[in-house]
């Protein structure tokens, strides 16, 4: 059985690609700060193919034990999902320091920090596949989000030195960069914003978690084994 860690497992996104990666056989560790009913429920149905860490990713000093505890209980690291993020918004000039830090630590430094780590495990092994999640906000732009959007930018530029650097391990490195979808983070859009968005999609819909983690299981399977250094773009054509 695969061994794929997924950061922000507890909802949204990442709760989604666990159901679709429990689904096809794969052993899911899921990292988040709370534990969801849906999760439990998830728990219950994968007895032995689900388990869950609790961390909080703004403390990025104990990222290197995390990933010890991991392969100490799980064994090596096939995939890391880069998934967990902070999504506060807000204009630059008025916004907190405070909350500038942490979305550069939980959505900047501690995925370049998970991935150092569990790239060692997957290095001995010569095989692995690390997969970040981004955003169309890092090439679009939105008002209100400067910082998150510097965050998740980074992401695809992490991604195409890094698939460089791991290549020769047969490790690859690739950014998804979803649309606007229906979760937690983007609870607050709504009304005319909403259908503002909507209206941007050729395709009349917007891209849901479930296309999301279809691409993310995609990335992991060995037809992707020739993909490295890209951002793939799941937004229902909006950035079209
Ligand atoms: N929704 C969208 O429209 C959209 C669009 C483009 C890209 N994205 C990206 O997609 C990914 C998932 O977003 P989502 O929409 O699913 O958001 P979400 O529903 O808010 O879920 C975020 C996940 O990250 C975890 N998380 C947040 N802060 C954390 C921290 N400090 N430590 C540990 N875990 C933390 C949350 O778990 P806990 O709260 O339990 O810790 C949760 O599981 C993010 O990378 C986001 O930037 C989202």
């Amino acid at each position: 059985m695969k061994l794929i860690v997924v950061t922000g497992a507890s909802k949204g996104l990442g709760l989604a690609i666990c159901v679709r990666l429990l689904n096809e056989g794969y052993k899911v560790v899921g990292i988040s700060r709370t534990m969801t009913d849906e999760f439990k429920v998830l728990q219950k149905e994968f007895r032995k193919a689900l388990f869950r860490i609790e961390y909080d990713f703004s403390n990025t000093n104990d990222i290197q034990n995390l990933v010890r505890t991991i392969t100490r209980a799980h064994g090596s690291i096939y995939g890391l999902i880069n998934n967990a993020a902070l999504g506060h918004d807000g204009v630059l000039g008025t916004m907190h320091e405070t909350q500038i830090k942490e979305l550069i630590a939980v959505n900047i430094e501690s995925p370049i920090l998970i991935t150092k780590y569990a790239s060692r495990s997957m290095l001995m092994k010569l095989q692995g596949r690390v997969i970040n999640i981004g955003s169309i906000i890092a090439s679009t732009g939105f008002n209100g989000l400067s910082v998150y959007g510097a965050t998740k930018a980074s992401m695809s530029g992490f991604t195409k030195s890094l698939a460089r650097e791991l290549g020769r391990a047969k490790i690859t490195v690739n950014t998804i960069a979803p649309g606007y979808m229906a979760t937690a983070m983007t609870s607050g859009l709504e009304g005319e914003k909403l259908k503002s968005i909507e209206r941007r999609s050729p395709l009349g819909h917007l891209a849901t978690v479930e296309d999301v983690s279809g691409t993310v299981s995609y990335l992991l399977s060995d037809d992707a084994k020739n993909i490295t250094g890209t951002t793939i773009t799941v937004d229902a054509g909006s950035t079209a």
